[in-house]
């Protein structure tokens, strides 16, 4: 889709490129047939896997959201507690861990300096380590245990987009890999995230295919300069994120929050001066009752807002009729299991970020003040 196609920026281009970033990434590791997942460069025994007693997850920005739905990927497939740290804080909270645990470190580029002094500082402590980076070669891999490689391609604009997607598919093939050694996912539900996993480019490929609609939306809030963006569960880092993208692109004060936490302060803020996007999708095919509860929160906490005369943009899942009743503006994405809902979700506030931003005339690949790889602590 991407190569067929001219971009005026390299953001637009990479948000595109996601399709292609996520088939590489995946497709190699897995084999349907036998519900495995395979990662070749992890160097750490079936054995110490297997006696795992917690997982903490460190990285920045962008990358520590990809964390945070690790944490729920792998606590729910693997059964192991996770911890997820900003790499700029670790050092700061004299981090208790040590032997029988392991300390996955995610950076884009693999040389982000607050996460290789953390891996470096989890290591001496006798952790095991993992690092997921773009970048083969990257100090990060050089120096960790394990290496997931994210196949996402060269990442130029600054602001990270496929690398994101990219990923959350390697944390969850390594939740899917962790959670067959600890015999905790049945083969038949690895073979059904399998073929959940292979189906995703595709359906990036279905958001992308209306990126037009999101464009018209830009179209209509460019100006504002106030936005929050609401999300629970595994959808809170999302919610971040969307946020995080158009800060930094747009200059738009942009603020993430769980949905649960507005009604403890930030509601008083709500009113129709302040759109709220909310990401309010269920995982309906696999009638999932937790993820069906999670919706039916968010439905509930969306009417609330709507009675606060709230401008509401949602996201929600293919074929939803109940959410597009209550939201101003509804973006579909389709259907697919709720640990996997994050690498969906996003695509559509990546692209809301770029065309308010290209809108506003900014430098959307080099947003002031930024630079793609933070080698300074
Ligand atoms: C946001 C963004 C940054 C990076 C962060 C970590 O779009 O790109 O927040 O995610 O600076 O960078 P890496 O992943 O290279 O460690």
């Amino acid at each position: 889709m991407a190569e067929t196609r001219k971009f005026p920026h390299h953001l637009i281009r990479e948000i595109f490129e996601q399709p292609d970033a996520l088939r590489r990434t995946i497709a190699p590791r897995v084999s349907q047939a036998e519900g495995r997942v395979r990662l070749d460069q992890i160097h750490i025994s079936r054995e110490e896997l297997r006696a795992l007693r917690r997982i903490n997850i460190v990285a920045s920005g962008t990358s520590r959201h990809a964390g945070m739905t690790g944490q729920y990927m792998l606590q729910e497939l693997a059964g192991v507690p996770v911890d997820v740290d900003y790499a700029s804080e670790f050092k700061y909270r004299n981090p208790m861990i040590g032997r029988g645990e392991l300390s996955i470190f995610i950076t884009q580029s693999g040389e982000t300096a607050d996460t290789t002094a953390s891996q470096r500082e989890a290591r001496q402590k006798g952790s095991r380590t993992i690092a997921i980076s773009n970048v083969e070669g990257s100090t990060i891999a050089r120096e960790a245990d394990g290496f997931i490689y994210t196949d996402a391609g060269p990442e130029i604009s600054i602001a990270s987009t496929k690398a994101f997607t990219a990923q959350m598919a390697c944390l969850f093939l390594f939740a899917l890999y962790l959670g067959e050694i600890k015999e905790k996912v049945p083969k038949a539900l690895a073979q059904h995230y399998i073929r959940e996993l292979l189906a995703l480019p595709e359906k990036t490929e279905t958001i992308l295919a209306a990126s037009d609609k999101v464009e018209k939306l830009a179209e209509l809030y460019y100006r504002v300069d106030d936005f929050m963006f609401l999300g629970r569960a595994i959808h809170y880092p999302i919610a971040m994120d969307g946020a995080l993208k158009l800060k930094e692109v747009s200059y738009i004060h942009a603020e993430g929050y769980p949905t649960g936490e507005a009604k403890h302060g930030p509601n008083a803020m709500i009113d129709f001066r302040l759109p709220l996007v909310l990401i309010a999708t269920c995982d309906r095919n696999n009638n999932d009752a937790g993820s069906v509860a999670r919706y039916q929160q968010s439905v509930s906490n969306m009417e609330g807002f709507k009675k606060q005369g709230a401008t509401l943009i949602a996201l929600a899942t293919e074929g939803d009729t109940v959410v597009p009743q209550l939201a101003n503006h509804t973006i579909f994405i389709p259907a697919v299991p709720e640990l996997l809902s994050p690498i969906l979700e996003i695509v559509p506030l990546q692209l809301f970020a770029y065309y308010v931003a290209a809108k506003r005339g900014l430098d959307v690949d080099h947003p002031r003040n930024l630079v793609k790889a933070v080698t300074l602590e």
